[in-house]
């Protein structure tokens, strides 16, 4: 066996056109796309409950209109999401995965926590993150991404903190190390 794969090894390295050839024969596998939501990728079904989100919604519009509405909350996150994906600490956890998606949930989560009139349709944070092997220092890491977000959004700080809060107990379930 070793004999076959040595020989193998060295054919495809005297030869480069047969190794050209098996990566442009090589046909990765089509990716589900979701019908509900194009653009993203399909996920396995799974129940749709605004208790998903993990904290309850603020009474009231104040916290919605600090944070700008949902334009605001959209360019939070976006930012949120291009500062973690570029943050050395925490960018290979993002690697492979529907950042598409992710940005709609977290818009969705975030809305929905501030008392916007928004629904969160994603799946629960034990859920979400229990593959991911997050630690401590990474959520750290996510909520200072987060807070940088908030400011240059110019949300007061107040207004931050009140948010920050309600994620704060998310940590038992979004980190499992
Ligand atoms: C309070 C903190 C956090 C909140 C509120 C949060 C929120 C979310 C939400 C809403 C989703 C999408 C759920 C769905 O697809 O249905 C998600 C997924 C994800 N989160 Fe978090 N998250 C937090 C912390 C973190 C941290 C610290 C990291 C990594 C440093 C992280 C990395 C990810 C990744 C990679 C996914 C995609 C998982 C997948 O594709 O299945 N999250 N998170």
């Amino acid at each position: 066996m070793r004999l076959l794969c040595l020989a193998t090894a060295a054919a495809l390295l005297a030869s480069p056109a047969l190794a050209q050839d098996a990566v442009d024969d090589f046909v990765a596998p089509p990716i589900q796309m979701s019908l509900e939501h194009p653009g993203e990728e399909a996920v396995e079904p799974y129940e749709r409950s605004d208790a998903h989100a993990g904290a309850t919604p603020f009474a009231g519009t104040a916290l919605w209109e600090a944070f700008h509405g949902a334009e605001g909350v959209s360019r939070i996150v976006d930012d949120l999401v291009a500062r973690s994906v570029a943050d050395p600490r925490i960018a290979g956890t993002f690697v492979s995965h529907d950042l598409v998606r992710l940005r709609r949930t977290l818009k969705e989560q975030i809305g929905y926590i501030l008392g916007g009139p928004v629904t969160y349709t994603g799946r629960d944070m034990a859920s979400s993150h229990a593959d991911l092997g997050l630690q401590p220092a990474d959520m750290g890491a996510l909520v200072e991404n987060l807070q940088r977000a908030m400011s240059a959004e110019g949300v007061a700080f107040a207004a931050q903190n009140r948010l920050l809060a309600r994620l704060a107990p998310m940590k038992a379930d979004i980190v499992t190390r």
